[in-house]
């Protein structure tokens, strides 16, 4: 498990081993455009603001890996913080 912080909808998200990022901002009522849901469209790419990312995409660079996130295949660790 893992909590996203969501500065923009200042909503805090916690996520379990059972949902996605995805899912979890989704059933938060945070409005995130998706498509392939798995990790490879990159439609679904948010702003990382902060912490520590298990990065499972296909889809960004190591460089966008420092301020971007996949939510629908990604996961943090501990809490994270996004844009959005
Ligand atoms: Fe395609 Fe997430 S919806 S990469």
């Amino acid at each position: 498990p893992f909590t996203a912080k969501c500065h923009r909808s200042g909503t805090t998200v916690e996520v379990d081993g059972e949902h996605t990022l995805l899912q979890a901002l989704l059933d938060a009522g945070i409005d995130v455009d998706y498509s392939c849901e798995g990790g490879v469209c990159g439609t679904c790419v948010l702003p990382l603001l902060a912490g520590d990312v298990i990065h499972e995409d296909e889809f960004l660079d190591e460089d966008e890996r420092e301020e971007r996130i996949t939510v629908c295949v990604s996961r943090g660790i501990g809490e994270i913080e996004l844009d959005v």
